[in-house]
């Protein structure tokens, strides 16, 4: 009984967070150095706090990975961090800003993903962003984008704003992906608290070209550098779910979005989207419910890879992925 009025407690207080979340705007959110936000997870010595305590590297060699998570785990809330990744030949390589609750529900966990897919010399890295909820994994719900900038020469913000019925992805402040809860996606929607992640890894069977391209650790150590911590988010007990930590630190929040942000969003996905699940008819027939066709989306996407968007039949037993850089053109959207 105590318990259920705790989550109602939970449920209320949360709601009103989230009020502010899409209400209030502000961009002075607090932000934290290493040790009072995160903990190392793996990877010896391959992780090193810098001398501020505000930023830290984590690095990828032949003997291991590393990464670190967040100390409290979160429902909802604002997530984000500055990130430089390593340059130059970067195959097989995968940085990932993530929220995750796998190590609590093995069978039923929660996913939000930024992952950062490396190349090979003289080719960008791509971005990817997907969600799991409530074990979903049979659905991927994939997009990859191309960058304005090269996210190797300097930092660049990263951030994930999280609520009972949206999730936003940003780059530097600028949207490039909302998910809406709808109805019929039912559990498929994050909803259950989730930790905060960052890792370096050798994802050599497929993070480029389809594992085409594997590490090489000639060019190791890979160093991906994270600064400017904001975890800005319900922080709740793992257990019962039963409260949010101090109320005041919340009054300030990202709102949804404005008009402004919108059309900015609509115009980097018409010029820097490179894949999304929603238009790839090689692996879903029809469309998860909750995908909403744009044609302009479709479109391009077909331009450059008929046969994965546009149904056509396979007539090479090779894809013509002509999916290079993206970035011709203005970088103004
Ligand atoms: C989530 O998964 C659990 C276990 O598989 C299931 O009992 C529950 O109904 C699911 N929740 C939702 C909202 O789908």
């Amino acid at each position: 009984m105590l318990n259920s009025i705790m989550n109602i407690f939970a449920f209320v207080f949360c709601s009103a967070f989230l009020v502010s979340l899409v209400c209030g705007f502000s961009r002075n959110l607090p932000i934290l150095s290493f040790d009072e936000g995160y903990s190392q997870l793996f990877g010896d010595a391959n992780l090193m706090v810098l001398r501020d305590g505000k930023s830290v590297h984590i690095s990828l060699d032949d003997r291991t990975g590393s990464g670190f998570v967040s100390q409290e785990v979160y429902l909802h809330g604002y997530f984000s961090a500055s990130i430089k990744l390593p340059a130059d030949y970067t195959a097989g390589v995968v940085v990932a800003f993530y929220m995750s609750n796998g190590d609590m529900y093995e069978k039923n966990h929660d996913e939000i993903d930024f992952e950062f897919l490396g190349n090979i010399r003289g080719k960008d890295w791509r971005i990817q962003t997907n969600i799991y909820g409530n074990g979903s994994t049979s659905i991927g719900r994939e997009e990859r984008y191309g960058l304005w900038f090269d996210p190797s020469e300097d930092f660049h913000q990263y951030s994930i704003l999280w609520t009972e019925n949206l999730i936003i992805f940003y780059v530097d402040n600028v949207p490039i992906r909302e998910i809406k809860r709808t109805e019929t996606m039912g559990g498929d929607f994050p909803s259950k608290p989730m930790s905060l992640y960052a890792t370096i890894w050798d994802g050599s069977d497929w993070a480029t070209n389809g594992g085409k391209y594997r590490v090489s650790y000639k060019y190791a150590p890979y160093i991906a550098e994270f600064s400017d911590f904001v975890l800005h988010g319900c922080a709740v007990d793992p257990i019962e779910h039963s409260k949010c930590d101090d109320a005041p630190k919340f009054a300030s929040i990202p709102s949804g979005m404005t008009h402004q942000q919108r059309t900015k969003m609509s115009s980097f996905r018409n010029k820097y989207m490179q894949y999304s699940y929603c238009y790839d008819r090689s692996r879903y027939k029809t469309p998860p419910s909750e995908c909403t066709i744009d044609t302009k989306e479709a479109e391009r996407l077909r331009g450059f890879d008929p046969v994965t968007f546009g149904g056509v039949h396979r007539r090479h037993s090779k894809r013509h992925h002509r999916i290079g850089s993206a970035r011709a053109g203005s970088s103004s959207f």
